[in-house]
């Protein structure tokens, strides 16, 4: 079966649209995300114009703030401190990647920790690595809630995460860590890896390598979730041999229309917590 990202995110969305329109009724605010971009790298401005749509969607406030690649760090860090301050402001994000010359991790933790909706900040990681309530990063949120949304138990199960980017690998094992799945990660590293990924009941993949995960190395029933953006000679596609794999699997996620629609919906969730907190 396939775990439908468009679907479960157009439900999350509509709901979070009710919530705004609720608060405007009541003669509140929009709540507001900015987001920062800095240079011209086009799949940045592929993300950042699909955030915008979902914004507009969901009858949010927003800003674009497009800065020029030659812009200096400490310019930087001064328009965020000024966003920092604005009250009106909820959520502030910066699209990465940024420019070599500029320190993406000083950038991202110089957000306000109450602003931090994309949850890369290093405060939001300790709240989660300490299970207290904050903001999560979004691609691993979103695929909680998709597996939610199919009923998918994630207690006791075999668990497994190829992949410990910071964004991706780290958060989603410790949310199904937090779910009570025993979970394994795996990575560039990692020895017989089949041998591994073929014990994972749940198996999450984001490697950044075309047909990566292949029939072989995926259990029979398996849940397999694929984070993958790559392009092949047919365009967009996953880690995940989707062909070959999606008869043995129970679910899986399609690329383009899985894991993707929810990351941006996920921050849209974050930005109205955010603004809720301050209510
Ligand atoms: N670059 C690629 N994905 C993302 C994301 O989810 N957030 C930010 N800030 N940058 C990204």
């Amino acid at each position: 079966m396939i775990l439908d990202g468009k679907l479960v995110s157009k439900s999350l969305k509509d709901d979070i649209k009710t919530e705004i329109n609720s608060y405007l009724l009541a003669g509140k605010r929009k709540p507001k995300l900015v987001i920062v971009q800095v240079g011209d790298v086009m799949a940045s401005n592929i993300y950042v114009k699909n955030k915008i749509k979902a914004c507009v969607y969901v009858n949010m406030d927003y800003e674009h703030i497009k800065l020029s690649d030659e812009i200096k760090e400490d310019s930087l860090l001064e328009l965020i401190s000024n966003l920092n301050q604005d009250i009106c402001i909820d959520g502030i994000i910066v699209q990465l990647p940024l420019p070599k010359h500029i320190n993406e991790d000083k950038v991202i933790n110089a957000i306000d920790r109450n602003k931090d909706v994309d949850g890369f900040g290093i405060y939001s990681k300790g709240q989660l690595f300490s299970g207290i309530q904050g903001f999560k990063s979004a691609t691993p949120y979103g695929i909680i809630k998709l597996l939610e949304y199919y009923n998918i138990k994630i207690e006791g199960k075999n668990a497994c995460v190829i992949g410990r980017s910071n964004i991706v690998g780290k958060p989603m094992a410790i949310m199904l860590l937090d779910k009570n799945a025993t979970v394994t990660i795996c990575h560039s590293r990692t020895v017989n890896l089949a041998e591994i990924t073929k014990e994972a009941d749940i198996l999450v993949s984001a490697v950044g390598k075309a047909k990566f995960v292949t029939a072989d190395m995926v259990k029979k029933g398996a849940v397999v979730v694929d984070v993958g953006m790559n392009r092949d000679e047919n365009g967009l596609c996953g880690d995940v041999d989707f062909q070959n794999v999606e008869p043995i699997a129970s679910y899986i996620s399609p690329v383009p229309g899985g894991v993707g629609p929810l990351t941006i919906t996920m921050l849209l969730a974050n930005t109205l917590e955010s603004f809720k907190k301050k209510l």
